[in-house]
């Protein structure tokens, strides 16, 4: 089987390349570096190049018969597309629409799509199941919605099939930490609190201690890396085999406050976790925990590293080896 992964050198995209790669998929990575890191790119061919750039892809895509897209490259950071909406509209929605219409004048029939927790807003109900109302809050959620509306039309239309997955809190690293999270500037709550442990940076804040949770501090459910890889690996199979479109929540079902993942951590490592309590970060909901039935159930699924000793363990090891 052919694959192109578009992101396939960034956090996300490098580890399911891997996994990709080990269970005997013929991988190409399409990533343009500006966010990703050849150092990720553990094998297969790796194009260095943009995913909205039409005359490369029809270049790409007459070279080699794919059977697949898979589709991670984007831009992910909240804050900067409240600041920069049309950066984010420009890459994630129109890059996605050329990249989408590259595929189907190819006659490629199956596309997996890199969507977010970040489509359904503030949660109504929780655990956030996939039929949770989308009202996303910032640029960044709307362009993931959108590229989920694009692909229920472009299935109507063209015959398309595909699979959305809304990743809540992807965390961790490889277990061999041959490749891991390297964010500039970081962001993620828990490389900035081993970063923090470590010395390598000031006390993290803990962002708000005033919402409505067990000690104040937001939920968040993360869910293992390496876990988010064999779902992509399951769900292309899965519309491959049906020939249908799915979507689906990805997390652990479990929630954490971000004052337990810092004393998780302390407990894990032994290494205390300089910190600050302050007030809380504008667009931050309290409480995201997804409801994980439908990928256990359709893909067989199990977020079988999504613990918080194996996220933090594996997250600290690469922090201690990371080479990019
Ligand atoms: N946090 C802190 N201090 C920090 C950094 C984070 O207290 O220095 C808190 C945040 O307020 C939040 C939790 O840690 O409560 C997790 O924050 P992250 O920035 O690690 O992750 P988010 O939940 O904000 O964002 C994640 C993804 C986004 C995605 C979003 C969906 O990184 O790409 O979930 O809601 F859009």
């Amino acid at each position: 089987m052919n694959v192109l992964i578009t992101g396939g050198a960034g956090y996300i995209g490098s580890h399911c390349s891997r996994y990709f790669l080990e269970k005997g998929v013929d991988v190409t990575i399409l990533d343009d570096l500006s966010e990703g890191h050849r150092e990720a790119v553990k094998g297969g061919e790796l194009v260095v190049g943009d995913c909205g750039d039409g005359a490369l892809l029809d270049r790409l895509f007459s070279e080699k018969s794919y059977d697949a897209v898979v589709h991670f490259a984007a831009f992910t950071s909240v804050g900067e597309s409240v600041a920069e909406p049309r950066k984010y509209f420009h890459n994630n929605v129109e890059n996605m629409l050329t990249l989408l219409n590259a595929a189907v004048d190819h006659h490629i029939g199956y596309f997996v799509f890199s969507s977010s927790a970040a489509v359904f807003g503030e949660p109504v109900s929780l655990p956030i199941r996939e039929d949770h109302v989308l009202d996303p809050i910032n640029p960044y959620g709307e362009t993931k919605m959108i590229g989920e509306r694009m692909l229920a039309d472009y299935e109507r239309a063209y015959g398309l099939h595909s699979c959305s997955f809304r990743y809540f809190n992807a965390a961790g690293d490889s277990e061999d930490s041959s490749i891991g999270e390297s964010h500039h500037p970081e962001t993620h709550l828990i490389p900035l609190v081993i970063q923090a442990a470590l010395g390598k940076r000031p006390p993290l804040t803990v962002f708000g201690t005033d919402y409505d949770t067990r000690d104040g501090s937001c939920i968040r459910d993360y869910v293992h890396v390496e876990d988010l890889a064999s779902a992509h690996y399951l769900g292309l199979r899965y519309i491959m085999e049906h020939n249908v479109s799915e979507q689906f929540n990805l997390g652990s079902e479990t929630g954490f406050t971000v004052l337990e993942i810092i004393r998780a951590f302390e407990k894990v490592t032994g290494i205390a976790v300089p910190h600050t309590l302050g007030a809380r970060r504008a667009g931050d909901p309290a409480m995201l925990v997804a409801g994980n039935e439908k990928a256990k159930r359709l893909l067989g699924w199990e977020p079988a590293k999504s613990d918080l000793e194996t996220i933090l363990t594996d997250a600290y090891h690469w922090e201690m080896k990371r080479t990019y």
